[in-house]
């Protein structure tokens, strides 16, 4: 029976470059987003069409008149990513926008509600600001700038395009203006500097004003500040303030030392109360005049990435006392930010917080594995009969303990609250299912993403480091897209990498802002190339891929310039971190010349796995990615000459690495084979072998243990799913013993560590180290199935397919895509496996219903879908709503592999895929399958 459909709503979540309502940004041509809202209840709701009106005034659009764009009615099922095609945009125009859909019926939608962007200042001609600052200050002194002003007239409208380098707090008449913090996102200043647009219609008023803003050091050193102040009267005349001729005052006190990684001194008995508000009087020994200082170089942009804020706040679980006069707070969990400190005591007592991952012993902090970076507070109190609440503002710590000393008196649970900061981006995804462990290490690898997402998607937040490097965000892609929205995150970041890079070698650096490592960066540092790809298939943008490709193409044009006979010569990182065998000290770099699979000159720091092959077989993998982006942006003999080297580079691999006889890939490490195989690089017929041989290596050599490292862990934890041994990777992922995911929680870790062992002294051993957390993606791609159609990205389809493994009894996962929420339900019982599934709007997909094993029996499978017969030993049933047979679809077809050569592998891999699983094709709703076995 059909099922009634009624027409769609209003179109929803209206984004103007993925940001809601943007104010002050500066893409010339902006890309509008939304959703089709639908009941699940109605199936197959389809765009068919969309009208975009686009107007320089709400109340000409509520009138329906688009005087900067109307679109017409387009014709075209695409909700994501759709170019502004009006007239051109102005600096500070406020934009208004809506839209409406038709549905697949060609019935029109009410129209959304009003949504609108606000240009921010596109022309370098429009700065009339210059940057002030203070040469005479001591170094690590925050600065306190400020200046009074008089308006004359009632305000109409009021802007504030500000940068403060390194980090700014602006202030109006007394308030503080926002809640961004460390804001704004650092950048490589010399080539970027980003400013933020404020809203400070309401801040301001006719008369007596005052503007204060306290500048931090940050990733940039002494501190500097850029403002512009733009005003319209309500009789319509404007004045901009902020020019050269607007002199600031400064003075240093109270915060006597920041820094990101050592963190702040701040003395209470300096503050200056009023010191942001028009009738302050400034006292000429300490408020001295700014200076015009040398510029930052880079070029003036908007920021547009999610701020970074106070997220969230965690209250302590416990408090000890290990020694007199030392207090330990324990938040229980290990997070990024600051904390609120609530104290009442004499004046000039100081109260000194040291942050920390870990303890000794003792019970007393141990910071050894933060080496240099100091990461405390001292905070001496003004005194009297007040509660005193300090968080510091400038720095940020890595910690999950806090050892308090010199407070007076014996500190309470309620004085300390931690604070989590970071960029304020959504989570996205949530998984969870039957298996407490693995739900924990999802908890964990989320809470060690989020805690990594400070401007760049830094590498750890608690040592002297913090750094973006890009190696790790090779593996560490979809993981971060799986559990936060990264659209604008990345963006930003894919900027920083560009500024890194060398216009004639194309080399970028190891990590963007660039502080740590090289350039050429490792040539396991490929996210480059993949970022730009992963952001087409989550999020449709065909624009960065666009944009990003002959950046790309550079950066592996450069790797390709490094190789000799095919194979690349430099690789120092390789599979970093890598459990450390009985045999090796650690941190040994590389293997040994003599040893088997040893080829690289340069050494990679893991034991287990040659570098040579690591960046190899990364130069293939940027090489077929290349190939792919080519194809889909028209290039098409760049394709076909990508595709054509990264066989050549396939075959001198093979020649390098993979021994004939015994079908091992060099050292013959999980790593050295997992990859080969992952990328498809296996000599025809003999990737069973090879899986037998990493299978082998797990089980019997290792006792169900990994022995890969960053890099591998991805790839061995997908091909054994992938090709069919599920079952082994989850023995891994389940794994409670060294080194495993478990073992790290056995040791009460709340975050993901660095390396699989448990250290605490001052080498390389961050208990907040995101790279290790790509096993999260491998919940959501296999245990749940949700996976991208990379034939039509942006979740535009889908494949559903969950690997029921033996031992999970339930998978409960939802993941916001850009066009709505898809979930997975499924649940295992005796002969029968039950899924409901919610697809959303204006998107279709494939659903893998695993077979349990059923096919390789006689015994007769019977599917239904809310109790209606669809499917019988092999015969699917025509007629229910939005349900048709699916085409067979093999293991690999994810986007994990990317290259042309998909034919190979759907030939060997559908005999067991069409055994296994049952496709099915569905459209957008709520969909409840039973899968029975009599
Ligand atoms: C970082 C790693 C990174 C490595 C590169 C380390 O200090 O923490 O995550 O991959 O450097 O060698």
């Amino acid at each position: 029976m059909e099922v009634v459909m009624s027409s769609l709503k209003a179109p929803k979540e209206l984004l103007c470059e993925y940001c809601k309502n943007p104010l002050g940004m500066d893409v010339e041509k902006p890309r509008f987003s939304w959703q089709l809202a639908a009941d699940n209840k109605d199936r197959n709701k389809k765009q068919s069409a969309y009208g975009i009106i686009v107007s320089s005034s709400e109340d000409k659009l509520s009138s329906g008149t688009g005087d900067v764009w109307d679109s017409g009615k387009v014709s075209s099922s695409q909700s994501i990513n759709i170019e502004y095609e009006g007239k051109k945009l102005e600096s500070r125009m406020r934009y208004f926008w809506k839209v409406t859909v038709w549905d697949e019926s060609d019935r029109e939608s009410p129209e959304s509600e009003t949504a609108w962007f606000e240009m921010g200042l596109l022309k370098p001609e429009d700065w009339k600001a210059v940057w002030k600052g203070y040469t005479g200050g001591k170094s690590g002194e925050a600065l306190y700038c400020r200046r009074a002003f008089e308006l004359s007239k009632p305000i109409a409208w009021a802007r504030m395009y500000i940068s403060g380098l390194g980090y700014y707090e602006l202030h109006i008449n007394g308030e503080r203006v926002g809640d961004n913090v460390l804001d704004p996102g650092w950048t490589e200043y010399t080539k970027t500097v980003l400013y933020v647009t404020y809203d400070v219609t309401d801040a301001l008023k006719k008369g007596k004003n005052a503007v204060g803003v306290v500048l931090g050091n940050g990733w940039h050193g002494t501190p500097k500040l850029y403002l512009q102040l733009e005003i319209i009267y309500e009789d319509g005349s404007k004045e901009m303030l902020g020019g050269h001729d607007w002199s600031w005052s400064v003075t240093t006190a109270p915060i006597i030392k920041n820094d990101v990684h050592d963190g702040e001194v701040y003395d209470a008995r300096l503050e200056i109360p009023g010191w942001d508000t028009p009738d302050f009087k400034e006292n000429n020994l300490n408020w001295l005049h700014a200076q015009r200082v040398t510029a930052p170089g880079g070029r003036m942009k908007a920021q547009m990435i999610e701020p970074i804020k106070v997220v969230d706040h965690v209250e302590p679980i416990a408090i000890t006392n290990p020694k007199p006069g030392s207090y330990v707070y324990d938040l229980g969990q290990n997070i990024a930010g600051w904390c609120i400190l609530r104290v009442k005591g004499d004046e000039g007592t100081c109260v000194t917080l040291k942050f920390a991952e870990v303890l000794y012993e003792d019970g007393t902090v141990n910071q050894e594995n933060l080496r240099t970076a100091r990461a405390h507070v001292m905070y001496t109190l003004k005194g009297g009969v007040e509660e005193e609440v300090y968080k510091p503002r400038f720095t940020y710590f890595g910690y999950r303990y806090i050892e308090v000393t010199g407070f007076p008196g014996k500190p309470e649970l309620q004085n300390i609250t931690g604070c989590v900061v970071r960029n304020s981006v959504e989570q996205v995804g949530q998984f969870t299912c039957s298996n407490d462990l693995i739900n924990t290490i999802q908890r964990n690898v989320a809470w060690t993403e989020g805690n990594n997402l400070h401007g760049a998607p830094t590498d750890c937040p608690q040592r002297n480091e913090r750094q973006g490097w890009l190696n790790d965000m090779t593996v560490r892609i979809e993981e971060s897209m799986y559990n936060y929205g990264l659209a604008r995150f990345f963006t930003k970041w894919l900027w920083d990498i560009k500024d890194t890079q060398d216009a004639e070698t194309g080399a970028v650096a190891d990590t963007a802002p660039f502080r740590w490592g090289n350039i050429p960066a490792d040539s396991t540092a490929i996210s480059y190339v993949l970022i730009p790809w992963f952001m087409y298939l989550f999020y449709g943008d065909k624009r960065i891929v666009e944009e990003y490709y002959e950046s790309v193409k550079g950066w592996a044009d450069c790797l390709y310039s490094h190789t000799k006979d095919g194979l690349i010569d430099y690789c120092w990182y390789g599979d970093w971190c890598s459990p450390i065998p009985e045999s090796w000290p650690p941190d040994k770099p590389g293997l040994p010349p003599d040893s088997p699979g040893a080829v690289t000159t340069v050494g990679s720091y893991s034991a287990v796995t040659p570098g040579m092959l690591m960046g190899t077989a990364h130069l293939i993998y940027a090489g077929r990615t290349i190939a792919d982006i080519a194809q889909i942006i028209g290039r098409g003999s760049d394709a076909a000459a990508y595709r054509k080297r990264a066989e050549s580079i396939t075959e001198a691999f093979n020649k390098k690495f993979f021994n004939e006889k015994t079908a091992q890939y060099a050292s013959g490490s999980q790593a050295s084979n997992a990859f080969p195989l992952f990328l498809r690089l296996v000599p025809e017929g003999r990737e069973k072998e090879v899986l037998k041989n990493i299978v082998h290596d797990v089980m019997e050599t290792k006792k169900e243990h990994l022995s890969t490292g960053n890099h591998g862990t991805k790839f061995l934890m997908e091909v054994l799913a992938a090709y069919g041994a599920g079952d082994v990777a989850y023995k891994i992922a389940t794994q409670t013993t060294y080194p495993s995911w478990g073992y790290m929680i056995s040791m009460g870790a709340t975050t993901n560590w660095e390396r699989w062992e448990y250290l605490t002294g001052p080498g390389m051993n961050s208990h907040a180290h995101p790279c290790l957390g790509n096993v999260s993606a491998w919940f959501y791609k296999y245990l749940a199935g949700i996976n991208i159609d990379p034939r039509s990205p942006g979740w535009e389809r889908m494949i559903i397919k969950p690997h029921v493994i033996e031992g999970l009894n339930h998978v409960n996962a939802s993941f916001k895509t850009v066009r709505g929420t898809v979930e997975v339900h499924w649940q295992r019982e005796e002969n029968q496996f039950k899924m409901q599934v919610t697809i959303p709007a204006n998107s279709t997909a494939t659903v893998g219903l695993p077979t349990l094993g059923a096919g390789k029996s006689d015994k007769p499978l019977q599917v239904t879908e809310e109790g209606r017969l669809i499917w019988e030993n092999g015969d699917f049933i025509q007629g229910v709503s939005g349900i048709n047979a699916g085409e067979v679809l093999p293991q690999l077809m994810t986007p994990h592999a990317p290259g042309a050569d998909t034919t190979r592998t759907v030939e060997q891999m559908s005999d067991q895929a069409s055994r296994d699983w049952i496709y099915f094709e569905i459209g957008s709703g709520t969909y409840r399958f039973e899968l029975k076995r009599r």
